[in-house]
């Protein structure tokens, strides 16, 4: 019986990117990469798979939203004691990739992460609704629990607990400790564009003596 994976194929014909074309500046590459995104209106565009190890040295993925991009580098939110955390505590460096199918373009980024300020944190956390507040206050991030019910249960006692005033909730829910922002710090870029006959296109940026070196990569 025939595979039926082996003929789902695309052609990639929607650009090129060269050396030459590029901003001499990755983070500045990368968010015209996002805006570009965001106006094609592709799907969670600034959704990016991190990538992690602690110390048994093997790699786990998942799926954050990037929240923040500037000179410093690219800031995520998350639980600090969830698996992603522990292990970040244990081993700082991280890769990151977006992917934009629509336009057959992804960008690799590694580094080395750190935490964002505490007031950084609560600025994100005191901008997200309500609900997301009470699921980040009340969800132990990577923990097993016994089931559905009980973070509802979790909610429920949360909204009738001493103190907790249910008029004032939107005031009420403060950043749980544990939950906060990285950064990553990149060291490494690639950009890739589909091509066409799988000529894709691979720019490099790599740090050399505090400068970004750009070199081409085969596909
Ligand atoms: C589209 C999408 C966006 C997500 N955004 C976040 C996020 O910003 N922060 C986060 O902690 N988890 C986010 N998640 C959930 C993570 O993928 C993951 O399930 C969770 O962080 C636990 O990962 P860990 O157990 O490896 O730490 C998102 C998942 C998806 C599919």
């Amino acid at each position: 019986m025939q595979n039926p994976f082996h003929s789902i194929r695309q052609q990639y014909s929607r650009g090129t990117l060269s050396e030459e074309q590029v901003n001499t500046d990755p983070l500045k590459q990368l968010e015209l990469w996002i805006k570009e995104a965001m106006e094609a209106e592709c799907p969670e565009p600034t959704a990016m798979i991190l990538s992690t190890t602690g110390t048994d040295l093997r790699p786990s993925s998942r799926v954050v939203l990037m929240k923040g991009l500037d000179e410093q580098g690219i800031t995520f939110f998350t639980n600090y004691d969830s698996r992603k955390g522990l292990q970040l505590a244990s081993n700082p460096y991280a890769s990151i990739l977006f992917f934009w199918p629509d336009l057959e373009r992804q960008v690799r980024i590694e580094g080395v992460t750190e935490r964002v300020s505490k007031m950084e944190s609560d600025i994100y956390f005191d901008s997200r609704p309500v609900e997301s507040r009470i699921s980040a206050a009340i969800s132990p991030q990577s923990q097993e629990i016994p089931s559905r019910q009980w973070l509802v249960e979790r909610i429920g006692e949360l909204s009738i607990g001493p103190g907790f005033n249910r008029g004032l909730q939107e005031l009420s829910i403060k950043r749980p400790e544990n939950w906060g922002g990285y950064r990553v710090i990149p060291e490494y870029f690639e950009f890739w564009q589909g091509g066409e006959d799988r000529l894709h296109d691979r720019v490099i940026f790599a740090q050399v003596c505090g400068n970004w070196s750009i070199v081409r990569l085969a596909p």
